[in-house]
This record gives C-alpha cells, structure tokens and sequence, in this order.
C-alpha cells in the first residue's frame, strides 16, 4: 500500500514543485487547499497514512494536467488574492500577485485627503474586471466606496459575479466594451487590460488562460491606449486613472498618460523592481508640467 508521502515524493520526482504536488495531493484527498499552512500541517501529520487506489488515480490525473501547463489555480478552482479567496476556472485570467500593487495604489487613492466628493460615497471603476479579482478586493478593504466592474466577457462576468455574491460583497458589474456601458463620474478608474503582444514568445506557456484576456495587438498597447484616451470623460476633476502594465511598457504607458492630459503621472514597481503599474491625475483645468513624472517608492 503506497503512503500519502511516497505519492508526494513520486510526484515530485516527476517534476512537480513541492507547494503544487502538496496541494495537488490535498484536493484528490478532499481536504479543502485554503489556508495553507494549515493544511501542510495537516499532510505532515499524516504522512503515513495509505493512499487508496481510487485517490491516487485521482492523485496521478491532478499531476498529469499540471505537468501539461494547466494553472494550479484552474486545477484547484480558486486562488488568493489580497486576502481573499476567490472562485477561478478557464473563463478568467489567474489573478497574479503582482496585481495587488494596482489595489494597494487604488486604496491610497481612495484614502488620498482630497478624494471624491465631500458627503458623496467614492466612486470606483474597474475595467476589465475578469474574476472580479480588483474589485473585490477594493470593496471588501474599503466597503463605504461604490465599486463598478466592466468585462466584455459574460463568461468572466458570471464568475465574478460568484465571487461577490460568496464574499457579500455588493458590486455592480456591467457588460461591454471598456466604458461602454459606464456613465460617471468615477473618483479612482483601475484596470488590468491586456498588454501582451500578439508576437510574444511568452503566450504558449499561457495557452490555458482567454486570449481574450492576454493580448492586445502588435505592440500590446491596443487596450491601454483606447483606456487612456477616453479616460478623461468618465473621471472626475482630481481623479486617478490607474493600469497595470508589460515590464517594458512604463515609459510609453506614462507618454501616453502625459499626453492625454494626466499630471502629476507616476509608475510603481513590482518586488523585482520592474515598473508594472503607472496612472496620473486627471486635471482638466490646470495643464501642469510637461515631460514630468514622479517616482514613488516601490511598494514593499
Ligand atoms: C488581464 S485580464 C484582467 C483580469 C482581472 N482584472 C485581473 O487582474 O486578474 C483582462 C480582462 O479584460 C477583459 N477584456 C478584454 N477586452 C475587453 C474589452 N474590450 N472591454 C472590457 N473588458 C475586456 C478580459 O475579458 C479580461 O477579463
């Protein structure tokens, strides 16, 4: 009879990483993957224990579809982000870590003394809003705030929509075409749009997630630059426009910032030091300084 840890070291033999192989084994078990720690503990404690056949063909399936490229997240059916746990599957994106950049700029903003409207609850858009991942978090930080959430996607938007009912969060989600079927004004829009070019080497290895929700055109910059220019008209005066972006990216995602009228424009890096985030201030009637950007600390 082969044990819990003999299936874990085979599976690891076989190429698995140690957290994928342990949570892999933890699901074919039955024993829920949230809270992790407390779960790993739970396999060390019962190392010994026989596997059964029927739970180690499950077992050897879950490792086949990971070995092949499937998201760990699609396999286990959620993922955690910023705390929260949310429902994903192959009609959304995995929501990434580096996304929580986006949410703790967004909650800054959203905090920022000069925000919103005096008496007025702030308003709040997210743009392409796939698992819901952005706003959810938004909302649940900060439950005063109205949060809208846009996809083109009904598929995305159904998941979402679990999502916020599971957590009881009360959004409003809306489908269409970027601001489409918005009316503002909003105090903060967020979005992860996607950036990625048609040509990029990278996109087989994410060959399991929307296309939909990975590329945008020859140099990625297609959604960024429809986001940017129409901004404006949906924002109010003082408000932020945030986006989450390629490596690569920041220098035309700030051009074209200060170029659509944003000022100050500023960028955020991620834990490798990469500038994956940039927004700027929508203020329509003071035109500011040109050619000028401000670098904030990275986030920690
Ligand atoms: C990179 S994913 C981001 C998902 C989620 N916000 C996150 O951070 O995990 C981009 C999302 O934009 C949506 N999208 C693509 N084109 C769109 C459009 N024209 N209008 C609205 N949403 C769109 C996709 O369906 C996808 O859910």
């Amino acid at each position: 009879m082969t044990t819990l840890s003999q299936c874990l070291t085979a599976a690891r033999t076989a190429g698995l990483d140690r957290l994928d192989a342990d949570l892999l084994l933890l699901h074919a078990i039955g024993v829920a993957t949230e809270h992790l720690h407390q779960r790993r503990s739970w396999l060390l404690a019962h190392d010994d224990d026989p596997m059964t056949a029927q739970t180690q063909a499950k077992f050897d399936q879950l490792v086949q579809r990971r070995k092949a490229g499937e998201p760990l997240a699609y396999i286990l059916g959620h993922k955690e982000f910023f705390g929260l746990d949310l429902l994903v599957d192959p009609r959304v994106l995995v929501p990434r870590p580096d996304t929580e950049i986006l949410v703790e700029w967004a909650l800054a903003c959203i905090d920022a003394p000069s925000s919103g409207t005096p008496g007025a609850p702030l308003r709040l858009l997210d743009l392409g809003t796939g698992s819901g991942a952005i706003a959810l978090a938004i909302q649940h930080a900060r439950p005063l705030a109205r949060v809208d959430a846009v996809d083109a996607s009904a598929d995305a938007l159904a998941l979402a929509r679990a999502n916020a009912e599971r957590l009881g969060l009360p959004l409003q989600y809306l489908q269409g075409s970027w601001f489409e079927p918005v009316t503002g004004p909003y105090d903060v829009i967020v979005s992860n749009p996607p950036y990625i070019r048609e040509a990029d080497p990278h996109l087989p290895d994410l060959s399991h997630e929307p296309t939909m929700a990975l590329t945008a055109g020859p140099d990625g910059l297609r959604d960024i630059r429809h986001i940017v220019e129409h901004a404006g008209q949906h924002l109010a005066p003082g408000g932020w426009l945030l986006l989450e972006h390629g490596f690569d990216q920041g220098t035309q995602v700030r051009e074209l910032l200060q170029a659509a009228g944003f000022h100050p424009v500023a960028s955020r890096q991620d834990l490798a030091g990469h500038w994956r985030c940039s927004g700027g201030q929508w203020r329509p009637d003071d035109p500011g300084q040109a050619g000028a950007w401000a670098t904030p600390a990275p986030v920690k």
